[in-house]
């Protein structure tokens, strides 16, 4: 299982020049909008850790209220693209991986976020991630969650399930190499269940082609 979440950091690695294409979808551009602006007030006044943050496309307006904000992904290749956009002054970046966050020291956040991360969680590795996240954060610290819902129209296919119930697609980069690469769709019950006994008053938001989850840390 270990190979198929460092396939997935190089695929990403690789994709980091054009990731942002996915956010110009002409069918996603309504549930973009109300999304973005749905995050700008969340985390006003807060010390936020985003995981994985990729190429930012939610940095800017998850961190516009934060009293700090810092970035983390494992791949220089996609913060790169982040460092290179205009951001809040709050806005700090660090490699960090989300499995261990190790590189953070003992440092400690008042909320969380993370923008398409879960999807690729595999469903063996959700509870101690949740776990490794969750002690990072103070009681009362606002996390937020928020990935793709499956669409027929609009996501690429899924090839296969394993025995552990993980989904799976077929992604092919510009220069013509093919990739597995998990990707789970959770449905509210199952995602809100796998949270762990800290989360309280989880809310899911459904929209077309996104869900968002937050809830409170006790
Ligand atoms: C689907 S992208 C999401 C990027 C961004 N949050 C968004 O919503 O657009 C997944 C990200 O996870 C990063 N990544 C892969 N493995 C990681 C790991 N072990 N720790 C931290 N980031 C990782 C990749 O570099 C990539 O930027």
């Amino acid at each position: 299982m270990n190979d198929i979440t460092e396939d997935m950091r190089r695929y990403y690695a690789q994709r980091a020049a054009y990731y942002e294409r996915v956010y110009f979808k002409p069918e996603r551009q309504a549930d973009l909008r109300a999304m973005e602006a749905w995050l700008v007030p969340v985390f006003a006044g807060r010390e936020v850790l985003e995981i994985a943050c990729g190429t930012g496309w939610w940095t800017p307006h998850g961190a516009s209220q934060a009293a700090s904000w810092l970035a983390t992904d494992l791949n220089p290749e996609t913060m790169a693209v982040a460092r290179s956009k205009p951001l809040p002054a709050c806005v700090r970046f660090a490699t960090v991986d989300a499995y261990t966050l190790a590189e953070l020291g003992d440092a400690r956040f008042d909320a969380a976020f993370a923008g398409c991360w879960w999807s690729h969680v595999p469903l063996s590795r959700l509870p101690g991630w949740l776990d490794t996240l969750h002690a990072r954060l103070e009681p009362g610290a606002r996390v937020v969650m928020l990935d793709n819902s499956f669409v027929q129209t609009s996501s690429t296919p899924l090839t296969r399930r394993d025995a552990e119930g993980n989904t799976y697609q077929d992604r092919q980069l510009d220069d013509g190499s093919v990739h597995e690469v998990l990707k789970n769709f959770p449905e509210a019950d199952e995602a809100i269940a796998a949270l762990g006994p800290r989360a309280r008053d989880p809310e899911w938001l459904a929209f077309e082609h996104y869900w968002v989850l937050s809830y409170t840390l006790a």
